[in-house]
């Protein structure tokens, strides 16, 4: 599950790492509830945020839940659209962040390319694509994870793998506090990409450098901490942060 207030500000400081300034407008692709553009405007004055998402339940749960929240004038620098992310349109922005590993949709190579390179198109000069991924020798069988929230219990399933395809059925299940466990609230059917794969389908798609960032640990599991390196992934299931330069 995403951690909005926490992506932002990571994801703001690669860019600072990479292009030593700051980013000011952010493009959030597969936007959801758009969670990530909100907690973007309340970065300050200057930064705008733009959302994409095809789902018509999602962004009506974001204008809900999230939008409210934010001030008129934070509001006022929020732009969303119910658009395919494959459709041209939309601002140039500094940033784009494709979360949740939802590019994963595209099942083949071509589809994956032709998105990368819509997403180049919609960077102004320098600008950054940026993206999570998961893997490692764990996702090429079933399995299951669940963390305990104070008010409910999250959990993800993987119900299967395709070696043929690089495929795998994803579930999300949720049990609030004293409830019942409500199954496949999410359900995800994705051709799980590896690093190689997408850094070469970056660099065909135009993108100048790319880079991979993994995520530290507790001793028992992943921190939500991520630092750049080419030597990680030594765990069972991995997620990794991968960042590409236009
Ligand atoms: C894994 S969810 C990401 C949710 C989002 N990050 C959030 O926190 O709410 C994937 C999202 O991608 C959207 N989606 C799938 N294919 C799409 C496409 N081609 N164009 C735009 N959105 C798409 C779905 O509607 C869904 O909201």
């Amino acid at each position: 599950m995403q951690q909005p207030d926490a992506d932002v500000r990571f994801f703001r400081e690669m860019y600072r790492e990479l292009r030593g300034r700051g980013p000011k407008l952010l493009r959030e692709d597969f936007c959801g509830s758009f969670g990530v553009c909100c907690e973007w405007v309340k970065l300050g004055p200057g930064y705008r945020a733009y959302g994409r998402d095809l789902g018509a339940a999602p962004l009506a749960y974001g204008r809900k839940t999230f939008l409210p929240k934010l001030t008129p004038e934070q509001r006022s620098r929020v732009r969303i659209e119910r658009k395919d992310v494959l459709a041209p349109g939309g601002p140039k922005s500094d940033l784009i962040m494709a979360m949740n590993f939802s590019y994963f949709v595209f099942k083949e190579r071509a589809a994956l390319k032709a998105y990368f390179k819509n997403c180049r198109r919609n960077l102004r000069p320098g600008g950054v694509l940026a993206m999570d991924c998961f893997g490692g020798g764990g996702v090429h069988r079933p399995n299951k994870e669940s963390t305990v929230h104070p008010r409910f219990t999250y959990y993800w399933e993987q119900y299967d793998y395709d070696p043929v395809y690089n495929t795998a059925r994803c579930a999300m299940h949720f049990k609030p506090k004293g409830g019942r466990k409500v199954r496949d609230v999410f359900t995800y059917d994705w051709r799980v990409w590896t690093l190689a794969e997408i850094r070469e389908l970056l660099a065909e798609a135009g993108f100048r450098r790319s880079h991979v960032y993994w995520e530290g640990d507790d001793g028992r599991r992943g921190n939500g901490k991520f630092a750049r390196d080419e030597n990680g992934g030594r765990e069972e299931i991995w997620i990794a942060m991968v960042a590409a330069e236009k």
